[in-house]
């Protein structure tokens, strides 16, 4: 995210528009945490995880008197557009913004889960990617070395875009996801016949929101079968371990591209939309088709995860 508000910052400056930054998200929009920024103020930070900005998950503005008074103090301060970053939560209340005050806005695509539609790739996605790959690496040299089965649990409460694809990175042999209804008897066959003489250990990567209960659920339904009573199991939860840390190289160029485009769409009169990338293009879907559209697992990437496991 970081990134993003660099270029945002950079971009702007160098259109010769005022730039003001609003901390701590919505709330900060309604607390008036308005901050002048300078071409400066956003050097050394490209490499940096998280968000100087900070992050916050607002009640208030999920209420109307709260979007009213953020509305004001965007007209108090002068500003006369937005540009956010975030996931389906912050464009759903740039629409919101938009329909109740006029707001005008530009989104751009932030989240691990990379569960927008109207972009391939969100920002963040390829960080945490790297980071559960990373780790299902790590993990795998226990895993050989004790004859373990892991069933190793990666973010994404309603998405399976990480589970699948660090699956087919990490060299998983079998993925949980959200989008692909989990029977417990395929799943005690499956891992029952991998778990041979021959190989006595492996992954299985689960996605948080796994129809089963995740991980720990899936392990639980394995512990308590007399068959699996000669397998060593064990749960790894990555959790907030891919939320952080220094950005993908591929995630700056990303954030980079977005937040310039988000720029540009303000300056040709775009409104109400998301800035996404398709097929290497930059691409604006309105926030309210985005909001309303799924995007969709690409399932010959799981049938290639379960062809190569
Ligand atoms: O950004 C979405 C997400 O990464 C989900 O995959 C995960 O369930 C959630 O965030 C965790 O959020 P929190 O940090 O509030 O626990």
């Amino acid at each position: 995210m970081n990134a993003c508000v660099r270029a945002i910052t950079r971009t702007l400056i160098s259109e010769e528009i005022e730039v003001v930054a609003i901390r701590r998200g919505y709330s900060g929009m309604i607390d008036r945490d308005f901050v002048d920024v300078d071409g400066q103020s956003v050097s050394n930070i490209l490499q940096k995880g998280g968000t100087i900005l900070k992050c916050a998950r607002s009640k208030r503005f999920f209420t109307t008197v709260g979007r009213a008074k953020a509305a004001d103090n965007l007209r108090d301060a002068g500003i006369d557009a937005l540009i956010g970053i975030g996931g389906d939560g912050t464009l759903r209340g740039a629409h919101l913004m938009k329909k109740e005050h006029g707001t005008r806005i530009v989104c751009c695509p932030g989240t691990i889960d990379n569960d927008l539609f109207g972009t391939d790739e969100t920002i963040g996605f390829d960080s945490a990617l790297n980071t559960a790959i990373e780790n299902i690496d790590r993990i795998r040299d226990t895993a050989d070395a004790h004859d373990r089965l892991f069933l190793v649990e990666v973010m994404g409460a309603d998405a399976g875009f990480i589970a699948l694809n660090c699956a087919i990175g990490g060299g998983a042999e079998m993925v949980l996801i959200p989008e692909f209804e989990s029977d417990v008897i395929h799943i005690k066959n499956r891992i029952l016949s991998l778990m041979t003489a021959q190989s006595r250990s492996s992954i299985v990567v689960v996605a948080e929101g796994e129809g089963l209960g995740g991980a720990p659920a899936i392990a639980e339904a394995l512990n308590t079968d007399d068959a699996f009573s000669h397998i060593d199991i064990r749960v790894c939860i990555l959790g907030h371990t891919q939320r952080g840390g220094a950005p993908s190289a591929r995630d700056r160029v990303l954030a980079s591209r977005l937040g310039a485009g988000a720029v540009k769409a303000l300056l040709d009169g775009f409104d109400d939309v998301m800035v996404g990338v398709e097929n290497g293009d930059i691409k604006y879907t309105s926030l309210s088709e985005v909001s309303s559209r799924k995007k969709s697992i690409n399932f010959e990437l799981l049938k290639l995860a379960q062809m190569l496991s």
